[in-house]
């Protein structure tokens, strides 16, 4: 059985997806802990399901390695197979890269590789894009530059603000992630 880690930072409806998902005796994979980098409401969902979890606040530490420091040794104490970004807002710093890859994978609200970082949704309408699209990658040193696992189009429409646009992107994110934890499980 795959043991997974999803870290987060905001609402976490992608995470409560994976937690239905995993709810099921016959799925592949188990989370084992949930962590933050703020208090936020993703939270509640695994306080819902049972699941154990920690906030690692960024701004109590001096520097982001020292931040860094801090998440992999909670992490340590799960020894989670698989990490997942689902809706980190922060960059990973280059050790715990390093410490974890390739079994550290993100979520990502656009067709990678474009519109890459924080707003990936607001660049792709900044630019006037018809389509766009959710990728799953492999998490390497830089900005969603890692390997595409999965990724899917969903088209923009005439009147979608950043709001509309994301609600419409997140359940395919959902679906390709689910699938591709599916997909660790059975290939490990
Ligand atoms: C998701 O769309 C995820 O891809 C995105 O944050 C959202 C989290 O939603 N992540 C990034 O933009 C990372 N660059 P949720 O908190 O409702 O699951």
């Amino acid at each position: 059985m795959l043991s997974v880690a999803v870290l987060i930072s905001g609402g976490g409806s992608n995470l409560r997806a994976l937690l239905e998902a995993a709810s099921d005796p016959g799925f592949p994979a188990r989370i084992v802990a949930v962590g933050a980098d703020r208090e936020c409401g993703g939270l509640r969902h695994a306080e819902r399901f049972g699941i154990p979890s920690f906030t690692v606040p960024y701004p109590r530490f001096a520097t982001r390695d020292q931040w860094g420091d801090e998440l992999a040794a909670q992490l340590d104490v799960w020894q989670p197979d698989l990490i997942v970004l689902s809706g980190l807002m922060r960059l990973l710093p280059t050790g715990l890269v390093a410490r974890y890859a390739p079994r550290i994978i993100n979520t990502h609200p656009a067709y990678l590789p474009e519109f890459p970082g924080p707003h990936g949704v607001r660049d792709a309408l900044a630019a006037g894009a018809t389509q766009t699209g959710a990728s799953i990658i492999v998490v390497d040193e830089g900005v969603d530059s890692g390997p595409i696992i999965a990724q899917e189009r969903v088209p923009v429409l005439p009147g979608d603000d950043e709001h509309t646009l994301h609600e419409r992107i997140k359940p395919v994110e959902r679906r390709l992630l689910i699938d591709v934890v599916r997909r660790y499980a059975t290939a490990s």
